[in-house]
């Protein structure tokens, strides 16, 4: 079969293909391992490198998952993208239920950005430094405890600590993201989300744009996603897929994966890779699938979504086969 990293790398202008991985996948000799080393380019950790995993308490990390994730793609030559500083889902008990002052919370997210980005320094090539800021139905700033406790200016000094760290660690070309999503399909969030990286690009605090594109066989359409992701280019801003998945059972309609459903995911994904391959070299960063097995999937179990356990969102199914949308992927690299 073709890699899809091998093809990728072929393009005039490469990007890379990453894959969102767990530690406990990347022993040597797994299938995982396998398919890793074939097909990707980089490597995103689907949650251990976020706050929650990482922060014990005060100043007291747990390194070892992160570190196995972060050793794997040093050692093997794939890149390394971090996710996630500060997100509002990944807060662990012991900050949620912080008892100091605003400004002593202030200064334990910073010790924490700091602590992680020097950690990580020279070995991860990239960070999500703030995760989905923006509240779905307002269009403005989401509600969250840092919000609450530093106030609106929150995202810029989380940004600016982690270019701070990596400057002083020698990591001068750590690249600094802000990731979100359905910014496509949601015109407030996607104002409220380039009025933000404005403010940030000003100040020379991102290099780019993460787009999670949760996708389904429908939505958003390739108009939709041209028109956010052009602004992201004019701007000179890196580009990346961050998380994409194709849901092909949104409406929960179908409890087996149909022919139908089938070819409409390959097309999905084949549109989607298209679209990222088309964009200018200066603003290629990676595209990222978010998992590689449908039943691995956060989807058919996500209590956001009702999929009734029934979604084959990713490129290869259960047995790690194959699936059309890898065809897709593919096609799309034509
Ligand atoms: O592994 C631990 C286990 O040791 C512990 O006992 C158990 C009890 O909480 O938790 C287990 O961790 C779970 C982890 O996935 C395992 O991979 C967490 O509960 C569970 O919350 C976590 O879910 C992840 C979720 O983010 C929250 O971090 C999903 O895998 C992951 O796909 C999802 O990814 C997010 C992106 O980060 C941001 N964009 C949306 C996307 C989908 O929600």
């Amino acid at each position: 079969p073709t890699f899809l990293k091998v093809k990728a790398n072929k393009l005039a202008n490469p990007f890379f293909v990453g894959m969102a991985v767990k530690a406990n996948q990347l022993d040597s000799g797994s299938k995982y391992d396998g398919i890793l080393k074939n097909e990707f380019s980089s490597i995103s950790a689907e949650y251990e490198m976020k706050m929650n995993p990482i922060s014990i308490s005060s100043g007291v990390y747990n390194w070892t998952a992160a570190d196995k994730i972060v050793a794997y793609g040093n050692a093997n030559g794939i890149n390394v993208h971090g996710h996630a500083l500060v997100w509002h889902v990944a807060v662990p008990n012991w900050l949620t239920n912080f008892s100091g002052t605003d400004a002593e919370f202030a200064a334990e997210v910073k010790k924490y950005i700091t602590d992680v980005v020097t950690h990580y320094a020279g070995k991860v090539k990239s960070w999500d430094v703030v995760n989905e800021a923006v509240d779905d139905a307002s269009g403005n700033l989401r509600n969250t405890i840092f919000l609450q406790r530093m106030g609106p200016n929150y995202i810029k000094d989380c940004f600016k600590w982690a270019r701070d760290a990596a400057n002083a660690a020698g990591d001068t070309n750590l690249l600094l993201f802000y990731n979100d999503y359905a910014t496509s399909t949601n015109i407030a969030k996607q104002n409220k989300m380039f009025s933000i990286v404005d403010d940030l690009k000003a100040s020379n605090l991102i290099d780019g744009i993460g787009y999670q594109m949760h996708n389904t066989y429908l939505s958003p359409t390739k108009t939709q996603i041209e028109t956010d992701i052009n602004r992201a280019v004019a701007k000179g801003l890196k580009i990346h897929v961050s998380e994409l998945d194709i849901q092909v059972n949104p409406a929960n309609d179908i409890s087996s994966f149909t022919n139908e459903r089938r070819l409409a995911q390959k097309e999905k994904y084949k549109e989607i890779v298209k679209i990222y391959n088309a964009i200018p070299a200066a603003n290629k960063y990676a595209l990222t699938v978010w998992g590689m097995k449908d039943n691995e999937s956060w989807i058919p179990y996500s209590t956001d979504l009702n999929h009734a356990g029934n979604d084959w969102p990713l490129l290869y199914d259960s047995n790690f086969a194959l699936k059309s949308a890898h065809t897709g992927f593919l096609e799309g690299l034509d």
